[in-house]
């Protein structure tokens, strides 16, 4: 199957590849020129990213750029700039240019079988990357690797549990209550969904946590500044902000601090993710725990994606080593982050 694509890609590749390529929306970094897929005999992969809406997500993005990089496999890059659409389109090229395997994060999870069915009809391996997707057949991708968002979730619920563990004692259920504010990822995704549920999970048998605001952030700082404004206007009694991500909760940060509010001391404040600027924050304590959801897959992306070329199977499900950060951890001890 390899050896039919290469021919086909040896005859019809450069002005197919330019056409395709051209109308792939934000399709840019890595692209490769096709005089050099042609030269080279790696397996090509065809890589459809969500956007750049976070720094978690430019490094995911870089990962797999290096890693394919290191491995001489030729990764031909498209950021689907929030779209799903776009994403579709993206696969669409990506099949009718017969790469060899295809690997893509959904930005939600439902509306892939169709697209999927058309990869598995013209033989191309699917493997799901960092958010998770529904569909009717699961045989229609090959596997997934990425975050355990449900976890994710958990562990908020498990760290809310525990800093009021002595508070709530003190607390008459039927008529006080700790206020919590959830700052939602990207509606429909996988990843904000396991977040909410593996927190609400955690917190149900406890009547007393009461989630008083929960609005979608889409996972950007500008949204994150925006809600927490609304929400410090509307409510002078929230204890804690569960937020999806560092991007969201550093607007957060930035609105309270306008109001003379202090994060981390005024109100809790959970985030996920990790990235640098959140850990500098848990570190002057501005919040009080940091979730990491590990974005430096790409090496593990490109060894599946080469035994997916090889015709050999893949785990079906693989999750990230990641940890989590209290306030109370000595600080000092975790390495530089990297973005
Ligand atoms: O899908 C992973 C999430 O998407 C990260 O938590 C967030 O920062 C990103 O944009």
């Amino acid at each position: 199957m390899v050896l039919i694509r290469k021919k086909f890609r040896k005859q019809f590749g450069i002005i197919i590849f330019m056409i395709l390529i051209s109308s792939l929306i934000g399709c840019s970094a890595q692209k490769k020129d096709a005089s050099q897929i042609e030269k080279d005999d790696g397996i090509i992969v065809g890589f459809s990213q969500i956007g750049a809406e976070s720094a978690w997500r430019t490094c995911n993005t870089r990962s797999v750029q290096d890693a394919a990089a290191e491995r001489g496999v030729q990764l031909v890059y498209a950021n689907a700039e929030q779209k799903q659409e776009n994403q579709i389109k993206a696969l669409r090229s990506f099949i009718a240019y017969q790469v060899d395997v295809i690997v893509f994060v959904p930005i939600v999870t439902d509306g892939w079988d169709n697209v999927l069915q058309e990869a598995r009809d013209a033989g191309i391996p699917v493997l799901v990357t960092d958010r998770k997707i529904d569909v009717e057949d699961q045989s229609l991708y090959a596997g997934f690797i990425g975050t355990d968002s449900l976890k994710e979730g958990r562990n908020a619920g498990l760290f809310v549990l525990d800093t009021f563990e002595h508070k709530r004692e003190q607390l008459d259920p039927a008529k006080d209550h700790i206020n919590i504010v959830e700052l939602f990822g990207t509606e429909g995704s996988s990843v904000a969904l396991g977040r909410a549920e593996g927190f609400r999970e955690v917190l149900k048998s406890h009547p007393e946590y009461r989630i008083v605001y929960s609005k979608s952030g889409d996972f950007l700082r500008s949204k994150g500044y925006e809600l927490a404004v609304e929400f410090l206007e509307m409510y002078d009694d929230i204890d804690v902000i569960y937020s999806h991500n560092d991007g969201m909760t550093l607007g957060v940060i930035e609105a309270m601090e306008e109001r003379g509010l202090r994060p981390g001391k005024d109100i809790v404040i959970i985030t996920i993710d990790a990235q640098q600027a959140a850990i500098d924050a848990l570190r002057e304590g501005k919040v009080n725990c940091v979730i990491e959801c590990n974005p430096k897959t790409g090496p593990e992306i490109i060894k599946l994606a080469e035994k997916l070329a090889a015709g050999e199977s893949i785990p079906r499900l693989q999750y990230v080593h990641e940890q989590v950060f209290y306030e109370t951890d000595d600080l000092s001890l975790i390495e530089p982050r990297g973005y």
